[in-house]
């Protein structure tokens, strides 16, 4: 028998029962059956039996306005994205069976890379299987052994998930805080490689990043700065590049990340770049090399997207004007929000706690609202979350119609 399988005779603490794996999750489980056993329907596991439009969804037998999609710019139903990927798909079939370094690069991968390209007008980018992959691949390959990555303890999950791939050191700093920035970037070894981590919009919030001046103190310190614009793609800067195009950064960023599955309206993700040496990531990124390229459908429903994006003026000033809409009627109603104003498409209603943010949650979807519930441990300071994401093809009704939704429940669940 090989070494190290458990034998019969063998003493019995190497015989002894293991314990469950899974119970570490209990308290986790704890919790979420707490919230369930009030009667709530599950906020974690709604089902959209039928979608109508960017703004509309059958759920539950009824139809339901989408508040919580970060579908900002309406473009899964364009229909010449939706002509675009039926065509890919019937002239290259339903996927690439391979990684883009083997036999998944198609002629729409290339195609969907220069819409990127032209669109930040940037030297390079590369097509990521998802966002997250993105973040993965990027942060754990530039920052090696004896590196540092400088990181927004608000964070999205994929960027901690990057740094944990990763052998660089990882220094958190205080959200949005640039004297915290300042302070780590400054205790960090001389000579060491240095990369900072920021986002454009914070999702969970919707609150966006002084990039201005973080950039600008990342330069004085000779770090390199990464920017994820996830949330702010398509919608935020005069081109819709993102917040570092509205605070005039754009050219002073080293990296950008991104994601289709917002304001682009599909799935993937991306990183754009200047750095000479960029294209050398293709053959050493190893979520880029490892893992199956996009179907040839879902690029060309990207390159299109994007393409249309370029030319979005007048769709990102009727999403500020729904922002803004909704973030100034919610105030009146007295709910508490998560900025002064509205600052993205994202408006965060703040819960006096979970079960309480539940009720609320389902008293909107029972009226025909879906927003997203958003608890610890992914939201800051263990708050309890109703996001809103706006889109641009919501109409100044249908806002009216949200705020007026807002209104009964809130008043129904004691919340206002
Ligand atoms: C800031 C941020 N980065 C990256 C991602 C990952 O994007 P994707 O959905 O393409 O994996 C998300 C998704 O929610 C995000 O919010």
């Amino acid at each position: 028998m090989s070494e190290g399988i458990i034998q019969a005779d063998q003493p019995p603490e190497l015989t002894g029962e293991s314990p469950d794996l899974f119970s570490k999750f209990d308290d986790f489980i704890a919790m979420r059956q707490s919230v369930l056993d009030t009667g709530i329907e599950d906020p974690f596991n709604l089902v959209m039996e039928k979608v109508l439009s960017p703004t509309r969804a059958i759920c539950n037998g009824r139809e339901t306005i989408l508040l919580g999609t970060y579908n900002y710019m309406g473009m899964t139903f364009d229909p010449d994205v939706i002509e675009a990927g039926k065509q890919a798909l019937t002239d290259f079939g339903s996927g690439t069976t391979g990684s883009r370094v083997l036999n998944g690069t198609y002629q729409g991968h290339r195609e969907c890379e220069d819409a990127l390209r032209e669109f930040y007008a940037m030297d390079h980018a590369m097509v990521f299987s998802t966002g997250y992959q993105a973040n993965l691949g990027i942060i754990s390959t530039i920052a090696g052994k004896g590196d540092y990555v400088v990181l927004d303890i608000d964070s999205h999950a994929s960027i901690w998930d990057g740094c944990a791939l990763g052998n660089a050191e990882v220094v958190p700093f205080k959200h949005n805080d640039v004297a915290a920035l300042e302070k780590r970037l400054k205790r960090i070894p001389a000579g060491a490689g240095k990369l900072v981590v920021l986002e454009g919009v914070y999702s969970m919030l919707g609150d966006v990043a002084p990039l201005k001046e973080m950039v600008r103190i990342c330069k004085e310190n000779g770090a390199m700065v990464l920017v994820d614009e996830a949330h702010s793609m398509g919608f935020i800067g005069e081109h819709g590049r993102g917040v570092c195009e509205d605070q005039g950064v754009i050219d002073d960023v080293d990296f950008i990340i991104g994601t289709f599955s917002k304001s682009v309206g599909t799935v993937g993700g991306f990183c754009v770049s200047n750095h000479p040496k960029f294209e050398i990531m293709r053959l050493v990124c190893r979520p880029y090399v490892f893992t199956a390229s996009l179907p040839p459908s879902v690029v060309a429903t990207a390159a299109t997207s994007i393409r249309k994006l370029m030319h979005g003026s007048n769709k990102r000033a009727h999403l500020w004007e729904n922002s803004r809409n909704l973030h100034a009627g919610l105030r009146e109603l007295g709910f508490s929000l998560g900025t002064p104003e509205a600052q993205s498409a994202i408006i965060a209603v703040i819960m006096p706690d979970l079960e309480k943010g539940a009720t609320m949650w389902e008293a909107l979807l029972k009226e025909g609202l879906y927003v997203n519930l958003a608890r610890p441990p992914a939201t800051p300071a263990n708050m309890t979350l109703l996001r809103c994401s706006l889109c641009a093809e919501h109409s100044e009704e249908e806002v009216a119609t949200i705020l007026q939704i807002f209104e009964r429940a809130g008043k129904a669940v004691g919340i206002i």
